[in-house]
């Protein structure tokens, strides 16, 4: 539950410093970059929550047994960009967060990819790629119209010809939000080197297509972080525009990690855009 919960939640956003829970020990986090993935301490909690699922499958699939050339926009902590390595693809994996980045390059295998810390809009590479992926709802981190045309059209320069762009964002119809409560989401995991953590997720508010929460992290040595993020839910046919702007002249619609045709009430809008 919580680790699919976290996914749900994947796609973060800065919203100032970090608050403490009265009597625990004082952390206090400040900048632009959402404490979850900027913090190694947090973002080592990122995998142990995250296990492979449907979606892994899905990416998989989709980059086939014959080699190809891959960017994993928003690689995070680099579990999918080091099976795709392992597959014989040659991988590129980039994201703007140093704690993510910083268990991406100790992870096994990790030597096999080329590692960038750059968000999606600033990316700068030479390289052209097959396929550019961007798992994990990272797409709901774009907020605005304006983030959401500079992440697309600059993926869209870094593709090779026939090449594609695949990602999913959550169906706003579907509401997910509203079960990211303490009571629905409270976990105790236990991690490698950190000990036990407790873990629960909080909606602190809704305004237009755009969801605040809070993430609270509660560490075995009495540390307690709380990060403020935020994700936009955007409609289908805000997104279809935004590729068209950008661009992509085809897009195929998935409505979930099967495959299955893109509904009204699918949980996902999976796209594969060239
Ligand atoms: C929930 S994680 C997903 C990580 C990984 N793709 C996965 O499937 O597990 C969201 C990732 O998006 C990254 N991110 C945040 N802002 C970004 C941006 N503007 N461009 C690209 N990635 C961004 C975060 O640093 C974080 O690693």
């Amino acid at each position: 539950m919580i680790a699919q919960l976290w996914r749900l939640l994947s796609g973060l956003r800065p919203e100032g410093a970090c608050r403490l829970t009265s009597g625990a020990r004082m952390t206090t986090h400040s900048g632009m970059s959402d404490i979850s993935y900027s913090e190694h301490r947090l973002a080592s909690v990122y995998d142990t929550l995250n296990p492979a699922g449907e979606d892994t499958a899905f990416y998989l699939d989709v980059a086939g047994a014959e080699p190809r050339t891959i960017l994993d926009m928003g690689c995070g902590t680099g579990a999918l960009a080091v099976e795709l390595a392992r597959r014989s693809h040659t991988v590129t994996g980039a994201d703007p967060a140093a704690g993510m980045m910083a268990v991406a390059r100790g992870r096994p295998g990790g030597d096999k990819i080329t590692w960038i810390e750059s968000d999606a809009a600033g990316l700068d590479l030479a390289t052209r790629f097959d396929l550019i992926f961007m798992t994990g709802h990272v797409f709901q981190v774009f907020l605005t119209d304006e983030a959401i045309a500079a992440a697309l059209s600059n993926l869209r320069r870094h593709l090779a010809p026939n090449g594609r762009i695949v990602f999913e964002t959550r169906n706003p119809a579907v509401r997910d939000w509203e079960d990211w409560t303490p009571a629905e989401t409270a976990s105790t995991v236990e991690v490698l080197g950190l000990g036990r953590v407790d873990v629960h997720y909080d909606v602190t508010g809704v305004q237009d297509q755009i969801v605040h929460y809070e993430t609270h992290f509660g560490f075995e040595d009495g540390e307690k972080v709380i990060a403020p993020s935020r994700l936009r839910f955007v409609e289908r046919d805000q997104l279809a525009s935004a590729l068209a702007e950008a661009g992509f002249s085809t897009v195929e619609w998935y409505g979930d990690w099967d495959c299955s045709a893109a509904l009204p009430t699918s949980p996902e809008i999976i796209v594969v855009a060239g």
